[in-house]
């Protein structure tokens, strides 16, 4: 059987080390990245590298390598892959799963602001504060080359350096999580953030800024998720998408 996994999170990873522990060699598994980061954690099994060429490249590749089932733990954010991989499994009748940890909630004392795009949160951002520490990942900087971010300052956490279109006035932050609230109550305090913009990524290891937030009374601007594509199934962690495996498995085999 060859499960191939769409990669890039810390559950897939994790994925790929309990069905690497539990199949005893029986399996044969396949981790497909982005080639985003330039020296990713690899998970065990085969590790394929770089995008398919679309819905149509996904598809012809999961019927040259005999793909028997496809689970797309892929960041809540990358709603491109995602997209594909429905039409992908479709097209070649390859069983998906939809591995995304579930989004965060606000809770008492939150001042969470939520809007659909890092482009509306540009536009906001002007009107909640002025020193911003934006984790939305270097992808997404463009948005705040925005000429209504003209008159803010930024710092920028990511794990690989951000290139240009970038805000003018910026300090970068080389780092990747998991974070802890005293490093990140102590980010706030140092740098005198005023305003903290997220993706809704959801997951422990970057929600300490959340509560650091919470903490100082300042105003998190939350960008929403894009939806999992209709109809597809969706586990929450690593187990329950073992144990959906497992099921498919003890029904008779994956296809
Ligand atoms: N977006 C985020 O905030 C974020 C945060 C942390 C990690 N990541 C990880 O970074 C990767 C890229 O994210 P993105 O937002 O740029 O994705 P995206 O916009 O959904 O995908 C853009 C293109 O990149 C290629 N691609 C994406 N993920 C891939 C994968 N796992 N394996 C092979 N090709 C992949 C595909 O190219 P083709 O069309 O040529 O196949 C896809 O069409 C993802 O794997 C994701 O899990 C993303």
């Amino acid at each position: 059987m060859h499960v191939l996994i769409l990669g890039g999170t810390t559950e897939a990873r994790q994925l790929a080390e309990l069905l690497h522990s539990a199949s005893d060699g029986g399996l044969k598994l396949t981790s497909s990245l982005a080639g985003r980061v330039a020296s990713p954690r690899l998970p065990p099994g085969e590790v394929r590298v770089g995008g398919f060429g679309g819905a149509d490249g996904m598809a012809a590749w999961l019927r040259e390598h005999e793909v028997d089932v496809l689970i797309d733990a892929t960041h809540p954010f990358a709603g491109t892959i995602s997209f594909h991989a429905a039409r992908a499994a479709a097209a070649t009748h390859v069983p998906l799963l939809a591995l995304r940890r579930p989004g965060w909630v606000p809770g008492a004392g939150d001042r969470w602001h939520e809007v659909g795009s890092l482009a509306e949160a540009a536009e906001l951002l002007p009107t909640l504060g002025s020193r911003v520490f934006l984790t939305t990942g270097r992808m997404g900087l463009a948005a705040f080359a925005h000429p209504a971010a003209d008159d803010l300052w930024f710092l920028v956490r990511s794990v690989d350096a951000p290139e240009p279109p970038h805000p003018p006035r910026m300090e970068v932050l080389l780092d990747r999580g998991p974070f802890t609230l005293d490093g990140e109550r102590e980010l706030l305090r140092r740098h005198r953030v005023d305003v903290v913009v997220t993706k809704d990524s959801g997951g422990a290891a970057t929600a300490p800024k959340l509560t650091a937030a919470r903490e100082a009374g300042l105003p998190v601007v939350v960008v929403r998720r894009p939806p999992v594509p209709e109809g597809v199934p969706v586990a929450a962690d690593p187990t329950e998408a073992l144990r959906w495996l497992q099921e498919r498995l003890d029904q008779g085999g994956a296809a």
